[in-house]
């Protein structure tokens, strides 16, 4: 699936992106050798050909699965570094990147192994070649709330690298307000808070993350659109949402992509972002999820710059960082509607 120009040169951030979600089949075989793991599968098309989901939880199974390849720093080091490289060619110049402790220190793994790792590569990468980033350490929903308690406490001595806290892993059945308490502690200590809601649970779970949990945004939000109210409330407060359209696709959130919510919430007013969530799963990097959604719905070239600058202004930088890359993006798209708009 060719990526237009316009898309690919666009200066943009990434919100909604969980790292161990970037694991490609070949990185997967490679640690699983390098470690010692046994892994069911010779090939990377074997692995590939899994890939097929009917839900989010059939995709969670094989990511948790995958994620028991990583073992060492260098693992969460290599993991981090490709993704960013992946992403800066892709004109990616900020990334709020999430992580999920819990499924490795519940492996053994140690969290100084993880979060070392992975700000080595946020560090490097940053120097190397110029993309900026923030952490949002997830609790993992479907384990109970003293377990993200004791996560939180781990984090504690690593405050200065996590910008926020964030909650995944299986929706339904697992609502925002289970985790109310962990949440209220979290910004006490001065973390943001982001939580998934509204995949595969109701409006009510978008509802409960902005009144119990408070955050500053949405992952995904897809629901939303069942709640009148909720949706006026949520372009009130330009809560961003952060939309994942090949995520919706492959894990049956929407039936097909021309159904997918993106333009309806625009209409609506909602501050929408366009992510890819777990890339290495879902067939996409962010311009590969920009390019689905600008064929299936139509989106012009003004509505993806649109796009493209919501993701700054939904991002956790500060004002003046955030007008620093917005004028980065209308010196690149600025340009072109010059041009556009010449007789
Ligand atoms: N939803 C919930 N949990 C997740 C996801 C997702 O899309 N990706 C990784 N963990
Ligand atoms: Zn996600």
């Amino acid at each position: 699936m060719p990526v237009p120009a316009y898309i690919e040169r666009l200066p943009k951030a990434e919100l909604h992106l969980h790292i161990e979600g970037t694991l490609e089949p070949a990185m997967m075989l490679a640690f699983a050798v390098r470690n010692g793991v046994d892994v069911p599968y010779r090939t990377e098309a074997e692995i590939a050909a899994t890939y097929r989901f009917r839900n989010l939880q059939e995709f969670l199974d094989l990511y948790y699965q995958g994620s028991r390849v990583l073992i060492a720093e260098r693992d969460f080091y290599e993991l981090t570094h490709a993704y960013l490289s992946k992403a800066r060619q892709q004109n990616v110049l900020h990334a709020e990147i999430s992580f999920d402790p819990q499924s490795h220190t519940g492996r053994g793994v140690p969290f100084a192994t993880v979060i070392d790792g992975i700000h080595q590569a946020l560090q490097d990468a940053k120097s190397e070649f110029g993309i900026g980033t923030k952490l949002i350490m997830c609790f993992l929903r479907h384990l109970d709330a003293e377990d993200a308690m004791t996560t939180l406490e781990m984090a504690l001595p690593y405050r200065d690298r996590i910008a926020a806290v964030g909650l995944d892993s299986s929706e339904f059945g697992n609502p925002p307000a289970k985790f109310a308490k962990v949440f209220a502690r979290a910004r006490a200590e001065g973390f943001l808070a982001v939580a998934h809601a509204g995949e595969d649970g109701p409006a009510d779970y978008v509802r409960q993350a902005l009144d119990e949990l408070r955050v500053a945004r949405i992952d995904h939000g897809n629901r939303s659109l069942d709640d009148k109210a909720l949706v006026q409330r949520l372009a009130r407060t330009r809560t961003p949402l952060t939309l994942c359209p090949l995520s919706n696709l492959r894990l049956g959130v929407v039936p097909d992509i021309g159904r997918h919510p993106l333009r309806e919430m625009m209409a609506r007013g909602l501050m929408v972002t366009v992510n890819s969530d777990d890339p290495a799963y879902f067939g996409g990097y962010v311009n590969e999820n920009y390019r689905v959604v600008e064929e299936a719905l139509g989106l012009s070239e003004p509505e993806l710059y649109q796009l493209a600058r919501n993701s700054f202004e939904a991002s956790f930088l500060s004002a003046p960082e955030k007008q620093a890359l917005i004028a980065e993006l209308d010196n690149c798209a600025g340009r072109k509607f010059a041009v556009a708009r010449a007789p």
